[in-house]
């Protein structure tokens, strides 16, 4: 089944995302520094545009990465960024989510950044022993989870705005609670000439909450040790 929900944002998440990227890339560089070429495949779990995809591909030389994204929308984006690398030729973008991807035999590492809340409570029940019973000894999962971590309102926040030539990209986004441990996430996005609005754009999803801590536990009780839990990054090892 195709997946659709960020189609409509496909023009504006790479470049509002870059910001968010900034301190998050060293982190994730730091965590992968470490990682056994030879041990197996780099996984990652919802690359987006592939802001994390390229810092894999810079920190894990020869490795093969296996980049799992379920929008064809984004995947586009993924692929205009990167196929055009030297190093492309061992990055392999599969076009589905963490439940379809079959996963490799053995794995060096696992990437899932901004991504977490896609993941239903059941599903991440499976993949995490599944994850856990393929990594070689001592290969890093790194994943993050981002705010509310309770099931409340989340009011829309001030536009993140960037400029690119005469144009300005806005997004914005509010949530509304939908269960116990779930949110309904509706994002505003708009391409602006100064006060002039050129495009406007809506994307909706439903989002699990998950804190640090309980995302620690998750990983804790399908074998991995939790390394740090630092920043809302969570970082376990086989
Ligand atoms: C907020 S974006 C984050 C993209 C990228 N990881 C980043 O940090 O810039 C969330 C990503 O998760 C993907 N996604 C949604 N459901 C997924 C699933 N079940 N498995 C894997 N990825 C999923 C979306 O298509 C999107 O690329």
């Amino acid at each position: 089944m195709s997946y659709h929900e960020y189609d409509p944002s496909a023009p504006y998440l790479h470049l509002l995302s870059v910001p968010v990227w900034g301190p998050l890339r060293e982190r994730l560089a730091a965590v992968l520094a470490g990682v056994d070429p030879a041990a197996g495949t780099v996984l990652e779990l919802g690359p987006g545009s592939g802001l994390g995809t390229e810092v894999v591909l810079d920190t894990v030389p020869d490795a093969p990465v296996l980049a799992a994204e379920p929008s064809a929308a984004l995947r586009a984006v993924l692929l205009a960024r990167l196929s055009g690398r030297p190093d492309a030729a061992r990055l392999s973008v599969y076009p589905g989510g963490a439940a379809a991807v079959p996963l490799p035999d053995r794995i060096a590492a696992v990437v899932g950044l901004h991504m977490v809340g896609h993941l239903a409570p059941g599903q991440r029940a499976r993949l995490w022993p599944a994850l856990a019973a393929r990594l070689a000894p001592g290969a890093p999962v790194v994943l993050n989870v981002q705010p509310p971590d309770t099931a409340v309102a989340v009011p829309e926040f001030p536009p993140m705005s960037v400029t690119v030539g005469r144009f300005t990209y806005q997004g914005t986004g509010s949530a509304e609670p939908t269960g116990p441990d779930s949110v309904h996430w509706r994002m505003r996005y708009a391409t602006l000439d100064g006060d002039t609005v050129l495009d406007e754009a809506r994307a909706e999803y439903d989002w699990w909450i998950l804190s640090a801590a309980g995302l620690a536990a998750e990983l804790a009780a399908a074998g991995l040790a939790v390394e740090s839990t630092e920043q809302d990054v969570v970082v376990a090892r086989r």
